[in-house]
């Protein structure tokens, strides 16, 4: 069964944490991300653990290796479950995160994930195939050692066929069927996603911006398992 992720984008640590006790019911599973990460710092994860969440910290590292090899190694000091890095930095960072997440000693696992092609990239601004970059990036990722990767629902299959079912896929991009776009190009609704193979379906705006975020939760929930 896939998971389903609330994006906890908001500014404030308050905000955040009343949202998650109001969404725990749901989904234990939560993501931090830059906007809430950069405003309040890495006690929202421990905070967030404490209320029994488990949290993906989506902070997309890019850098020279031995940096990204560090920042994964502070994200897991600070207890995320998940954290992922930018397909984009090669094979040097990719292989360096990922022997941090190895060697990990916090007792606990965290999935490292790659990411290959922003959901709110659109085909046209890809020069050649997004699907075969996408691929590329996939395959690289299972080579040098990741557990999955954050794609599009769209390429999910095509990354299970490539990668075996066992390596990841976390998509975001997720709207229901009667909602808006906002800023994301590939999306699609979580029955779909989850028919295609998604691992984790992560959602933000739908359900934080809802005039009823319990009840925007519950319905993605529904649609997912529907
Ligand atoms: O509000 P919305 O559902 O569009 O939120 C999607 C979340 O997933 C955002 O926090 C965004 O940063 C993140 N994300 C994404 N596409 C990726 C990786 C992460 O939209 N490829």
């Amino acid at each position: 069964m896939a998971e389903l992720v609330v994006a906890l984008d908001v500014p404030g640590k308050n905000e955040a944490l009343e949202l998650a006790g109001l969404l725990r019911p749901v989904t234990p599973w939560m993501k931090v991300g830059l906007e809430l990460f950069t405003a309040v710092g890495p006690s929202v994860v421990s905070d967030l653990k404490a209320l029994g969440c488990s949290v993906f910290l989506d902070l997309k590292f890019h850098d020279i290796p031995n940096t990204v090899k560090g920042a994964v190694r502070s994200a897991i000091a600070a207890g995320a479950d998940i954290c992922d890095i930018h397909m984009g930095g090669g094979e040097a960072m990719c292989r360096a995160a990922a022997e941090a997440a190895a060697r990990s000693n916090s007792g606990q696992g965290c999935l490292l994930l790659g990411v290959t092609v922003l959901t709110s990239t659109s085909p046209d601004e890809i020069e050649g195939s997004l699907e075969d970059l996408v691929r590329k990036h996939a395959v690289n990722a299972r080579n040098w050692g990741l557990g999955g990767v954050v794609c599009s629902g769209h390429e999910a299959a095509m990354i299970k066929q490539a990668c075996g079912v066992d390596f990841k896929c976390l998509c975001p991009g997720i709207r229901m069927p009667e909602g808006g776009t906002d800023d994301q190009s590939r999306i699609m609704t979580p029955a779909q996603a989850v028919r295609q193979g998604a691992d984790y379906l992560v959602v933000g705006r739908p359900i934080t911006k809802a005039a009823d975020p319990l009840a925007a939760a519950r319905a993605v929930f529904a649609n997912m398992v529907n």
